[in-house]
């Protein structure tokens, strides 16, 4: 019987082990929609997109400030009317939410990015920009950064778009709300691509992303604690973790940052 424990305990290291990268994604996320049109290939997983459904996962925590990324690589080919978001949410009418929406285009045509901030249930706040490479032919990380100053969605570290605080001004920042992260793939050819004339082509379906490099740097946010307790803790400086002061950016991410049209303006070092 010992015997016995301690030869599984040994192979159940190994796979331990062997699957300490691709098990982080089980350790953050789990499925929100549709088990079957999620697959793992090694350590990457993949999101489908066909006819019958698209497909989506989110966080096992919720989260009040700090850093979350991803890998992803977008539909190749033909994407046209497909949409992929990665965002953070809280729940109910008058939540907080940060999108990244990356929407689909016809073969050789490129890939818009939109990202868009809700504060109190009120969005209306999108913005588009191109990107400097083809999201599709290779991973790129994509985060998003909050804290107490700004929320910032970052492109490979380069930030493209950040959201100051300025309730010094009057105008509501999200703080108080503990969000969830989330990703998914879905059909939104009424207006995604080129203003919803181009439809999905489902001859080309499956459509699929595929994720990675799963990173979750924030103040977690037990669902057993009570919200206001959560944002006392969160709101603490006393952990200061990088994310809590972050705000300066080094000069060769804003040289790129600070070229990119319709960026608001940032601060470097
Ligand atoms: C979905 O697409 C498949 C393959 O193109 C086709 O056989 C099937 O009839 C379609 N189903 C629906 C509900 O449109
Ligand atoms: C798709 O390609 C067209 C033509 O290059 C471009 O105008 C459009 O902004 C691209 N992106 C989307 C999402 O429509």
């Amino acid at each position: 019987m010992a015997k016995m424990s301690v030869l599984l305990g040994f192979f159940l290291g190994i796979v331990m082990m062997g699957l300490a990268r691709s098990a982080k994604f089980d350790d953050l996320y789990q499925a929100s929609w549709a088990l079957d049109h999620l697959a793992y290939e090694g350590e990457t997983l993949k999101l489908k997109l066909d006819n019958y459904s698209g497909a989506g996962f989110a966080s096992r925590n919720k989260y009040l400030f700090g850093k979350v990324s991803m890998q992803i690589k977008l539909v190749e080919g033909d994407s046209a009317g497909t949409v992929t978001a990665f965002y953070m949410s809280s729940d109910g009418p008058d939540h907080d939410e940060f999108d990244f929406e990356f929407l689909g285009n016809t073969t050789g045509e490129p890939y818009l990015i939109q990202t868009n901030v809700y504060v109190n249930g009120v969005g209306n706040r999108e913005q588009r920009l191109d990107l400097w490479f083809d999201p599709t032919k290779d991973f790129h990380t994509y985060s998003l950064l909050w804290n107490q100053r700004q929320v910032v969605f970052l492109v490979d570290e380069t930030p493209i778009r950040v959201h100051t605080n300025l309730e010094h001004k009057g105008i509501p920042f999200p703080k108080d709300q503990a969000m969830g992260v989330y990703s998914s793939i879905w059909n939104a050819d009424d207006w995604a691509t080129q203003g919803g004339r181009v439809k999905t082509d489902w001859s080309h379906a499956p459509f699929v992303a595929s994720y990675k490099g799963f990173e979750i740097d924030a103040c977690e946010c037990p669902v057993s604690v009570a919200d206001a307790d959560s944002a006392k803790k969160c709101s603490s400086s006393s952990e200061k973790r990088f994310w809590w002061t972050s705000q300066h950016w080094p000069s060769s991410t804003c040289t790129r940052a600070t070229s990119l049209s319709g960026f608001e303006p940032i601060t470097c070092l």
